[in-house]
């Protein structure tokens, strides 16, 4: 058998995001070793908050154009308590997943076996839910100045930007993610009612994607209305697809609503795969427990899994996917914002002891 070979790219960031980012190097190298079927060759990149207050700046200036010879990114979080969080997001994430249009933004939400949702009496079977953010334009698309600073006539503006190409592409990958589940339903989320130009653009163009699958059933939703229906009615979601502001929202929502934000994972995709994607958990650096040793490293486990998926190691992605149920499903192996008290160190030694006996059993 010939060891395939995938060379990746490790921006761990700042506050817990070096700790979850190395639990997952951890989860992977074992696997790795653990299959012999691949290889990961990382090089770890120290971009983030300590960078900046060095030196000026996130990355370096060529940053984005090194990334490109990597086959995906693994990213941690950013964000430190003394910088600006404006100018973290734009000098290193959006600037990535802009640079290297990475415009689908897939986040996948499901109650994993043993946790439990907030919301009463909704188990497994109720919530299993696929998000699809816009992730190139619309109100994170960087348009807009401010003028006049200081004084009583400050301006500032903040316009979003929908355009054809933007829209068409997203709901296209939406409807194919649609497509490719069980239930073959998508709901698009939109405030067309008082947003009449960018959204009424972007309900047009999901009714004309709409007609190339013909085999998913589709719905539309405004985006405040939608909160509502997630809490109460989450059995009747599928995909979903919103823009790039709508989803960062709703998409918190989620995560909470599966049982916590540290287990959420995310894919910036560039799907036409002209650049590297990047693989991240959806929480930030959670400065509050930085240090701690109390990181839940799940959200990075199964982005590393989805990150699996796109390399192309599709047994490597079920296999982790399945170990991340092992753990979540023994109470003595959670982590503290699952109600137990494994440390981020335990979590991931039982992590790679549940691939060990899936290894073993396949
Ligand atoms: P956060 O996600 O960092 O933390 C929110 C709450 O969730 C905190 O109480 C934290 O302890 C908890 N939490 C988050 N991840 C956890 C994990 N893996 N295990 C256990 N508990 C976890 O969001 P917050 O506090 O709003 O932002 C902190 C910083 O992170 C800010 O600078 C923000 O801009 C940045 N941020 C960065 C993101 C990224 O890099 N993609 C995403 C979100 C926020
Ligand atoms: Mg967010």
């Amino acid at each position: 058998m010939t060891t395939r070979v995938h060379r990746i790219a490790a921006i761990p960031g700042d506050g817990i995001g070096p700790e979850v980012v190395d639990a997952a190097l951890t989860a992977l190298d074992h696997l790795s070793r653990q299959t012999n079927a691949f290889r990961l060759e990382v090089d770890r990149f120290d971009w983030g908050s300590k960078r900046f207050q060095r030196e000026g700046t996130f990355m370096p200036a060529d940053g984005v154009d090194a990334l490109r010879t990597y086959d995906s990114i693994l990213f941690g979080a950013v964000g430190a308590p003394d910088v600006p969080d404006h100018l973290t997001l734009w000098g290193l994430r959006l600037a990535i997943c802009q640079g290297l249009d990475q415009y689908a933004n897939l986040r996948p939400t499901r109650i994993l076996p043993g946790l439990s949702s907030p919301l009463a009496g909704v188990g497994p079977d109720d919530l299993d839910w696929l998000i699809v953010r816009e992730n190139s334009e619309g109100e994170y698309a960087g348009q807009g100045g401010r003028s006049h600073r200081g004084q009583p006539h400050e301006v500032a503006t903040e316009t979003a930007i929908f355009t054809r190409t933007g829209v068409e592409r997203i709901m296209r990958v939406a409807f194919s993610q649609a497509q490719a589940r069980p239930r073959k339903r998508l709901t698009v989320v939109t405030k067309s009612n008082a947003q009449r130009y960018g959204l009424v653009l972007w309900d047009e163009i999901a009714a004309e994607v709409a007609r190339e699958f013909p085999d998913v059933t589709w719905d539309r939703m405004l985006v405040d209305a939608m909160t509502v229906r997630m809490t109460l009615d989450p059995r009747s979601l599928d995909t979903i697809v919103a823009t790039n502001l709508h989803a960062d929202i709703l998409s918190d929502l989620a995560a909470a609503l599966a049982g916590s934000i540290g287990i959420a994972p995310t894919a910036n995709l560039n799907p036409e795969r002209a650049a590297p994607s990047m693989f991240e958990p959806i929480h930030g650096s959670a400065f509050d427990i930085t240090g701690k040793g109390v990181a839940n490293p799940i959200g990075t486990f199964w982005s590393a899994s989805m990150m699996l998926g796109h390399l192309g190691e599709t047994e490597a992605e079920a296999q982790m996917m399945r170990a991340i149920e092992v753990v979540t499903a023994d109470p003595e192996s959670r982590p503290r914002d699952l109600g137990g008290t494994a440390s981020t160190e335990q979590v991931t030694e039982r992590l790679c002891r549940a691939l060990d006996e899936i290894g073993t059993k396949s």
